[in-house]
């Protein structure tokens, strides 16, 4: 059988987002009391279980643990993983630059259809970061998309045996956290009605695009030089203070269940560049995935969470009123990433949704 000639990278769905985190059991809780989710499947993927590992080619020895839960909507499956010894690009990542998004997961395919994706990037100058064979049926393949795509990994999961149509192993062990945190009373888990977008922080927004056209097949780019001005950033504030900032988008939410917005913060202090690109250099720096009821549903969540160490540390009202974004800096507790919370204003003119330009690739 000939596979078809593939000329984009063949994302079916968002399988998975994998963090890496300092400690498995701690950040799975702190999932647990922030989005709700509850239960966990953990793997120990040691010797027993994980073969054939190599990085960039050579034989390495190395292992990990991960959890895996989904939002109760059933929207985002998180695979939190924790480094264990040796060398592997979850230790390289920790050690280099501390928790955060290390992989998306975004098809799960027979051995035939890898061979044709290992192709297909190879061709766009990407090698194989990392593999690995869990069970001797389900085999890893971490592609170094970092310069690509900014900062982090493509894995492929590779089904052998037809057992993982989710891309992962058997849990060895099943945790319940439920019991282990207190909400005020009254406060619901944020709910994840929808993962907007991946907020990428890139040094060239230009370039970034560009690849993200060619290797997603995403045509269409909306552009915008967010800055403080009425109409785009009407009133933008960072730690508490107004800012006069400037950073500049493309947009490609058109995409799966799901888009990216890529950002390179160009002028001014932003969380983007100062607590961000600087400390880590380029990644998933959010994900735009709560949207609050009404400015009172809010103002409850943000109180809930400031004393859990989750403070809101960057956002601004846009385009005269449309929306209001705030980034509650999540890093510590849920893994390097920030979440994104969007709150829209009734009434809001249609007319003002526009943009500086448009990138087409056809
Ligand atoms: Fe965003």
């Amino acid at each position: 059988m000939n596979a078809e000639p593939m000329t984009t990278f063949p994302a079916q769905r968002l399988h998975r987002v994998g963090v890496v985190v300092k400690d498995l059991r701690t950040a799975a809780r702190n999932y647990a009391e922030i989005f709700g989710i509850d239960n966990w499947a953990v793997s120990e993927l040691g010797s027993d279980r994980l073969s054939s590992t190599t990085i960039r080619g050579r034989v390495v020895r190395h292992s990990y643990r991960t959890a895996v839960g989904t939002t109760p909507s059933g929207v985002v499956t998180f695979e939190l993983v924790e480094a264990g010894p040796g060398e592997s690009t979850f230790t390289i990542q920790r050690c280099s630059r501390g928790p955060g998004v290390h992989h998306l997961t975004l098809a799960v395919v027979d051995e035939e259809r890898a061979a044709a994706v290992e192709e297909f990037l190879a061709s766009r100058g990407v090698p194989v970061a990392q593999t690995g064979l869990v069970d001797g049926t389900l085999r890893h393949l971490d592609f170094d998309t970092r310069a690509l795509l900014g900062g982090y990994y493509l894995r492929l999961a590779v089904d052998l045996d037809g057992t993982h149509p989710d891309g992962g192993p058997p849990a060895d062990e099943r945790w319940d956290l439920s019991g282990e945190y207190a909400r005020p009373a009254g406060v619901e888990p944020m709910e994840v009605s929808q993962l907007h977008h991946f907020g990428v922080v890139v040094n060239d927004v230009v370039g970034s695009v560009a690849r993200y056209a060619d290797v997603f097949g995403i045509k269409s780019w909306n552009f915008m030089n967010w800055r403080t001005e009425p109409g785009r950033l009407d009133n933008p504030f960072y730690k508490g203070a107004p800012v006069n900032h400037e950073y500049f988008c493309g947009m490609g939410f058109d995409f799966r269940e799901f888009g990216f917005e890529i950002i390179q913060p160009t002028f001014g202090p932003s969380h983007y560049r100062e607590d961000f690109l600087r400390e880590v250099g380029e990644g998933v720096h959010h994900m735009q995935l709560f949207y609050p009821r009404d400015a009172d549903h809010w103002q409850q969540v943000a109180d809930w969470l400031a004393p859990l160490g989750v403070p809101v540390v960057m956002g601004s009202t846009l385009r005269g009123g449309a929306t209001t974004f705030y980034y509650l800096d999540t890093r510590e507790a849920l893994g390097g990433w920030t979440i994104e919370a969007t709150l829209r204003h009734a009434g809001a003119d249609p007319a003002k949704r526009v943009y500086d330009f448009v990138s087409t690739f056809d």
